[in-house]
């Protein structure tokens, strides 16, 4: 492989050092956070709209109870990534995360295609949400439907929350910490008050049959064309709603829920002992959401027959339909509160995403520039907000919620297959956290990633083919050239060595 080579790779040891050298001279970003700060970004993160919202749509039409096993299935997915995070997020601790582990494993153009999937996940993550925000501010306090929620024509409350935020996350990571601790408490205390309130209210009949029988779909929710199941359109299956494959379906959507977690990875410059704290970080978030999740879905499910659900806020309707009309309002606000966190940390992952790719030459160095003042990452942070703003002012939810999913899972995939080829071709790299049961778990983890994205639509397969195909142009067009690996430019940046070379470095 010569220099000029699209799968040209990042040497481990030196991007390690890149981010200690910047540590030291005060030009990279601070390193102040712990495992518990770490768990606290992952959860403001996890914990919003998929809790909040999709419940409902997957217990009432796809999975009844049951959508407490989808719960389970695509915790099981996220949990097996998860663990494969932990692995590179341990021993390759920087800002760029899957990007990063990426370019250090399979070459630069993967890692490219990374990055592009990660900003589409976290600026339409940001998006969806900030409407989703919106939406719930108008109904909590009746506001005009001009401007927020769904049928508005430009969503003024969705931009404003996104562009606060935004400048939240530009000022720096200790206020947005400070910010996003408050808010993941408010949401955590209310999960935990739906959970021991609400299982007061649960009645064993409404758990019964857990899982529906499989019947034909309903005429409405029959999807036809571009909005289809990939694999429906695949095998020609007619579709069903319940039974097991119903159980399956809503894992699909419900896996929105967990998505975001793997942000945490991307504040590996910035942890304190990233060695123990990222996979405690990681696999923490993981645990505590998935544990509240169940618990809530079971609680949900019990207090009311699943039939009976609502679509747009089946929590807090759960707690109006058993007479409890204040603790709705109670759970209104926490769900603005807890979805306002989810779009923050969106915000300041997509800012460290941004930084690695301009430190590598990727993008423009110019956007990538540090600020003195507040450590973060400024220019970048704040032309994504940009970017977010107003996406969020003028593109439906509906059509933003699965390319979260299928960016999700495309990123999930590849950090599996690198946690197998690295083991390989870096056998004696140092790993404070190792993979159990390589490869055979990173395997069922890719595979259980695909089955997943085979449940999203067709429409949403070609939407994310696309956006791929516009970062090719733009990686051919500018970022080939200016890597900091592409040939002239080696000797300027000290990135020379490359992982090609047959001597691997010793652990550290
Ligand atoms: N997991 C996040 C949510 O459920 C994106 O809102």
């Amino acid at each position: 492989m010569d220099d000029t080579s699209i799968v040209r790779t990042k040497d481990v040891e030196t991007v390690l050092r890149q981010g200690d050298d910047q540590a030291e001279g005060h030009a990279g970003l601070s390193k102040t956070l712990t495992a518990k700060d770490l768990m606290g970004f992952g959860i403001g993160i996890v914990i919003g709209t998929g809790i909040f919202t999709l419940t409902g749509t997957g217990a009432k039409n796809y999975a009844g109870p049951g959508i407490v096993l989808s719960f389970v299935i695509a915790g099981v997915v996220s949990l097996l990534a998860a663990l494969c995070y932990a692995e590179l997020a341990a021993a390759v601790p920087t800002a760029g995360s899957s990007y990063t582990y990426a370019y250090t494993t399979i070459g630069e153009i993967f890692a490219w295609i990374i990055a592009w999937d990660l900003i589409l996940e976290f600026a339409l993550g940001a998006a969806v949400v900030s409407r989703g925000w919106s939406g719930y501010l108008q109904e909590a306090f009746d506001l005009p439907t001009t401007f927020f929620g769904e049928e508005s024509s430009v969503n003024l409350g969705a931009l404003g929350i996104a562009l606060v935020l935004g400048i939240v996350a530009a000022v720096g990571i200790r206020e947005s910490k400070w910010v996003t601790n408050t808010l993941v408490a408010i949401k955590v205390s209310v999960c935990i008050f739906v959970i021991v309130v609400g299982i007061f209210f649960v009645k064993l009949a409404n758990l019964s049959p857990f899982i529906p029988p499989a019947q034909p779909m309903s005429k409405e929710l029959q999807t036809t064309g571009l909005e289809q199941p990939f694999w429906q359109w695949v095998t020609g299956a007619a579709p069903t709603a319940f039974g097991v494959t119903g159980v399956f379906v809503a894992a699909a959507i419900v896996f929105f829920a967990y998505s975001g977690f793997e942000a945490v990875a991307n504040l590996g410059e910035e942890t304190k002992d990233p060695a123990k704290d990222m996979p405690r970080g990681l696999i923490g978030t993981l645990l505590i959401c998935t544990f509240l999740y169940l618990a809530v879905c079971l609680v949900i499910t019990g207090m009311v027959k699943y039939t009976g659900l609502s679509e747009g806020a089946p929590i807090s309707d759960a707690f109006d339909q058993v007479g409890m009309g204040w603790a709705s309002i109670l759970i209104g606000i926490a769900a603005v509160a807890g979805l306002s966190s989810v779009i923050l940390v969106d915000i300041v992952a997509m800012g460290r995403i941004g930084f690695a790719l301009c430190r590598d030459g990727l993008l423009p160095a110019s956007f990538g520039t540090v600020s003195p003042r507040f450590h973060t990452p400024l220019r970048i942070t704040a032309v994504t907000t940009a970017v977010v703003c107003v996406l969020a002012a003028f593109v439906p939810l509906h059509t933003l919620a699965e390319m979260v999913s299928i960016g999700t899972l495309f990123a999930f995939l590849v950090v599996s297959i690198a946690v197998a080829v690295l083991r390989r071709t870096k056998p004696r790299m140092h790993r404070p956290f190792r993979t159990p049961a390589v490869p055979a778990l990173p395997i069922i983890s890719a595979l259980s990633c695909v089955g997943l994205m085979a449940s999203l639509a067709v429409g949403t397969w070609l939407r994310f083919l696309a956006w791929l195909a516009i970062g090719l142009v733009i990686y051919f067009a500018y970022g080939r050239r200016h890597s900091n690996l592409a040939p002239g430019n080696l000797v300027a940046t000290g990135y020379g060595r490359r992982t090609d070379n047959p001597v691997e470095p010793e652990p550290r």
